[in-house]
């Protein structure tokens, strides 16, 4: 397993992005639960973020695509509005163990472009 973030290093309401063996990915904390997705937009696959750590609308009730604008639900990816409406966000399978957010080795494999 590998431990990607402490729970406690993200605050509620809040989103961070993550990198291990060059696979991207981000986590947000929404009502004390966290949700974990790769960063990669299902429209033209650009990652999501406005700038480090900011993949969120204004409100923070949406993750928010930097590139056309395209809304996600929090809680599953669903894009709700934009050019990606009906596509999802994909998850990345997690659990927490003492109080860390830990991935499957499996995962995160380096990509190998053989
Ligand atoms: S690349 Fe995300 S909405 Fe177009």
């Amino acid at each position: 397993m590998i431990t990607l973030l402490a729970v406690d290093e993200l605050e509620e309401g809040r989103s961070k992005g993550l990198e291990h063996n060059n696979r991207h990915l981000f986590a947000v904390k929404k009502d004390d639960q966290i949700f974990l997705y790769w960063n990669r937009c299902p429209h033209l696959g650009t990652p999501l973020e406005w700038e480090e750590d900011r993949f969120l609308d204004p409100d923070g009730a949406l993750i928010q695509c930097s590139t056309h604008g395209a809304l996600f639900r929090i809680e599953d990816g669903h894009c709700l509005a934009g050019p990606c409406q009906g596509k999802s966000l994909q998850p990345v399978p997690f659990s927490i163990e003492n109080g860390l957010i830990m991935v499957e080795d499996k995962y995160l494999q380096p990509v190998t472009l053989s």
